[in-house]
């Protein structure tokens, strides 16, 4: 059985000061011990969040990583530095990324590669925007993303991480995918998976939906068998997230 990973992506929000004061909040409200719960937060938040989130059941993730480990790569975080500071996942490729900061399947690949090999979980993201809904491409897209971003990971690696399917017409804009259209796009993630790997590669990795999560569609989101948690946004900067969190 699959645990479920419920991860909060804060975006560019909450300063140092309102970051602990959050945490802080919502520590108590997250607390189930049956979800990985993690928090995905700007790079000057991540000391701070960690420090407060000590002693409780939130894990810490950074919202990207450069793929390199030092060098002269002016403003860009690297896994060494997340390491050491206690961060044990991070989002790879998330749409925005991907739109305003020119991240392509290649360069989401060799940060995955790099994630895994320092040990740290990637959550990696992929989704359809609605053109490529209404084409009709959607998963010719999905699966793109899915088998470049996984060039040169191993079964064992990929066993341990996290696919967020995020279709980017749901992200931000209150519309929710439905919960079939979720589970069917999950479910031929998961086969997608199989096809690279084998069936116990597919059945060990999780697979989260994301797009306007909340408290509301959570439950009938998660009950799907293909869907194993969430990426939240907006929600997760709210005591909402526990509610969340606790779905069930
Ligand atoms: P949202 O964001 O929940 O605010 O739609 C989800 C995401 O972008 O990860």
């Amino acid at each position: 059985m699959r645990k479920k990973v419920i991860a909060g992506n804060w975006k560019m929000n909450m300063t140092p000061s309102e970051a602990v004061e959050l945490v802080n909040t919502l520590k108590p409200l997250v607390n189930n011990p049956e979800v990985d719960v993690v928090f995905c937060v700007p790079a000057i938040d991540l000391i701070p969040v960690a420090e407060a989130a000590k002693g409780s059941n939130i894990q810490v993730g950074a919202e990207n990583m450069y793929f390199e480990d030092k060098g002269a790569y002016t403003g860009e975080i690297s896994p060494l530095m997340l390491v050491d500071a206690g961060i044990k996942y991070v989002v790879l490729g998330h749409s925005e990324r991907r739109e305003y900061f020119a991240e392509t399947n290649e360069t989401v690949n060799k940060k995955m590669l790099k994630a895994f090999e320092h040990g740290i979980t990637p959550i990696m993201c992929c989704g359809e925007s609605l053109e490529q809904r209404e084409q009709g491409v959607t998963m010719d897209f999905i699966r793109q993303q899915v088998k470049v971003g996984f060039q040169g990971v191993t079964a064992e690696q990929a066993k341990t991480a996290v696919i967020a399917y995020e279709p980017i017409w749901a992200i931000g804009t209150g519309k929710t995918a439905t919960t079939q259209q979720a589970q069917e796009v999950c479910r031929d993630i998961r086969a997608c998976i199989e096809e690279i790997y084998d069936a116990a590669t597919a059945d060990a990795i999780r697979i989260q939906y994301g797009g306007s999560v909340n408290a509301d569609t959570a439950p009938d989101l998660f009950a799907q068998p293909d869907i194993d948690g969430g990426l939240v946004g907006g929600a997760s900067l709210k005591p909402d997230f526990g509610k969340i969190v606790n779905y069930k």
